[in-house]
């Protein structure tokens, strides 16, 4: 059979923020860029971001870059690379002032300038002057502002967009030259190979391997699955940021941009808890820290209900005005699924699975980098990666509120660059190795037929309980690998799961099933990555290991699936022009 094939100079895997960056800013370089999306590309997940992007802009409150650095490495609990840190925080202004341009709608001052509003972890003068307020918004539905405003820059630039293709693998030349990924077209059922000189990797995050997530369904790993496969180890898995105001037992957002307006958290005897647990921050502490406290609240029986199994957060305060100018999403979201306004009404809320601070490891260009002893580092040619997809790593083991919103832009823009300094020295298309191609399609026909062995959705669902039930906010040893032997148990079975339809065209059950395969390597690299780590650091909280242990686990961690090995890469400490800011003990 000969298979469809298209050439590139750039395939770009993922039409959220950050390939919608990166091929705007290959596009009007005059590169040939695909972008290859599993749905239309204002779908993505960036456009359920609500609360806004960080930037240094100094419209509300005294800051700068230094500043919302220094904010970021503490949130990381120091495991963020500082150089990439520095380099994400010092671009932060001018990405926004170009988004402005693009035609973005943020939201305005009383005197025309960007609306910012305060989020978690954010500080003036290192911490010891006061809440910042850094986060620029388009009032809660920055995320969706964004997104249309770099599509339609897109549609200027005469992107070339293949909507609703799944990427099924990358494809390599036999050096191991990543060449592109053979993708299907979901319409048809049909495989294309889509040849590329570089391939970038900007497929999200992971968010579905749990129960209760913020997360779109479409988020289930893709790419990362995609890097492991091809024999990338993935980085820090093991930091899942839990959003604190998932609507309870439901998972949607409730923005942080609710506490930055003034709304905070309460107890079922009505107290405002955050008081106990950071005097300073309070509600706009790390999202770690707030998490934990909710959880907290909760397990030692503060919570709400009758199963008392959440805590209330307070908006009716602010008066219905603010609610209704600063946050119409997230009252819309309220009246619809919980039949109430949070303008009136205390909104009920837990912890909810959000973001993955782990991903696809790269330097701060975008290049996907693999470990080679202690201190050096290879790249895998011709792949790059970027947005949640990657880990860079900015966000260390915690990320902050709106700085995923300025990675996508900063990192997406940088690989962007960086690939077109390599274009200019590859000029043309490599050989493929016919095996990588053979492979992919094998992975494809597995889900040829049909029959009647389990089902899909019922190996999924027990995933993702056991997901929640064993990698959860607080986690220990025993928990951990009972967890892991649960998931071994449920990629076992993986093989004797089939299909009831084998029809091609738009055979959804096809897709859930190849993300089902993906679902599964990511859990493990979560799960696995979590009992290794014998400390707590940011989002991965031990009840065994209460403590960060700086001495033996200021390291990142890497997952290969090979064997489900694990090993371990130095942090770089070093920023680009600063001094570094040490470690200390991490307190709001
Ligand atoms: O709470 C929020 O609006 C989410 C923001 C983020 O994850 O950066």
């Amino acid at each position: 059979m000969t298979l469809a094939t298209r050439k590139f100079d750039t395939l770009i895997l993922g039409s959220g923020g950050a390939g919608l960056r990166a091929s705007l800013q290959l596009a009007d370089a005059e590169a040939r860029v695909a972008v290859v999306s599993k749905v239309f590309p204002t779908r993505s997940h960036t456009i359920a971001a609500q609360g806004g992007v960080n930037a240094a802009l100094a419209n509300v409150t005294a800051d700068n870059w230094h500043w919302h650095m220094y904010d970021t490495v503490k949130g990381s609990d120091y495991l963020g690379d500082q150089d990439a840190i520095e380099y994400m925080c010092r671009a932060a202004s001018h990405l926004v002032y170009e988004l402005e341009h693009y035609g973005v709608p943020f939201s305005r001052l009383d005197n025309g300038k960007i609306y910012q509003r305060p989020f978690g972890g954010q500080s003036q003068q290192f911490g010891e002057g006061g809440q910042a307020t850094r986060t620029c918004a388009a009032a809660d539905r920055t995320g969706h502002a964004i997104l249309h405003g770099l599509y339609q820059q897109n549609i200027r630039a005469k992107t070339n967009f293949f909507d609703e293709y799944f990427a099924i693998d990358l494809i390599s030349d036999k050096d191991g030259n990543v060449l592109g990924a053979l993708v299907m077209e979901i319409a048809t059922g049909e495989p294309l190979l889509i040849e590329a000189k570089t391939t970038l990797i900007a497929t999200g995050g992971c968010g579905q391997v749990f129960r209760t997530s913020t997360n779109a369904s479409i988020n289930t790993g893709d790419g990362m699955a995609m890097a492991l496969r091809a024999g990338v180890p993935l980085q820090d898995m093991e930091f899942f940021q839990f959003h604190p105001t998932g609507i309870a037992g439901k998972g949607l957002l409730i923005t942080e941009g609710a506490r930055g307006e003034g709304g905070y958290l309460i107890n079922k005897d009505g107290e405002r808890f955050m008081e106990r647990y950071a005097p300073n921050a309070k509600d706009l502490a790390s999202r770690d820290v707030v998490s934990r406290a909710i959880a907290t609240e909760v397990r030692e029986g503060r919570g709400c209900g009758p199963n008392a199994d959440h805590v209330m957060l307070r908006l009716d305060h602010l008066g219905a005005e603010i609610v209704g100018k600063r946050l119409p999403g997230i009252s819309e979201t309220c009246r619809t699924f919980l039949n109430l306004d949070p303008a009136d009404t205390p909104i009920p809320v837990f912890p909810t699975a959000h973001y993955v601070m782990g991903g696809i490891p790269t330097n701060r260009f975008g290049e996907v980098v693999v470990q080679h002893g202690n201190n050096s580092e290879e790249l895998v040619n011709g792949l790059y990666a970027i947005g949640e997809a990657a880990c860079v790593s900015v966000h260390g083991a915690n990320r902050l509120g709106g700085n995923s919103l300025l990675d996508i832009l900063v990192f997406g823009r940088a690989a962007a660059n960086r690939v077109t300094k390599f274009l200019k020295g590859h000029r043309y298309h490599k050989p493929l190795c016919q095996d990588s191609v053979d492979k992919a399609m094998q992975r494809l026909q597995r889900w040829d037929n049909k029959g009647d062995g389990e089902s899909v959705e019922s190996l999924r669902s027990e995933l993702k309980l056991v997901m929640e039930q064993h990698c959860g906010v607080f986690r220990n040893e025993e928990v951990m690998q009972d967890g892991i032997q649960k998931l071994k148990a449920i990629r076992d079975r993986l093989p004797g799961v089939q299909l009831k339809d084998d029809s091609k065209v738009f055979n959804y059950a096809r897709i859930e099933a190849l993300e089902l395969e993906n679902l599964v390597d990511i859990s493990m690299s979560i799960m696995m990555s979590a009992g290794a780590r014998k400390e707590s650091r940011g989002a991965h909280s031990r009840m065994d290991y209460p403590n960060r242990d700086d001495e033996n686990w200021m390291e990142h961690s890497l997952y290969y699936l090979d064997g489900d090995r694990h090993s371990t890469k130095p942090v770089r400490t070093k920023p680009l022009t600063v001094e570094t800011f040490p470690p200390k003990e991490r307190v709001y």
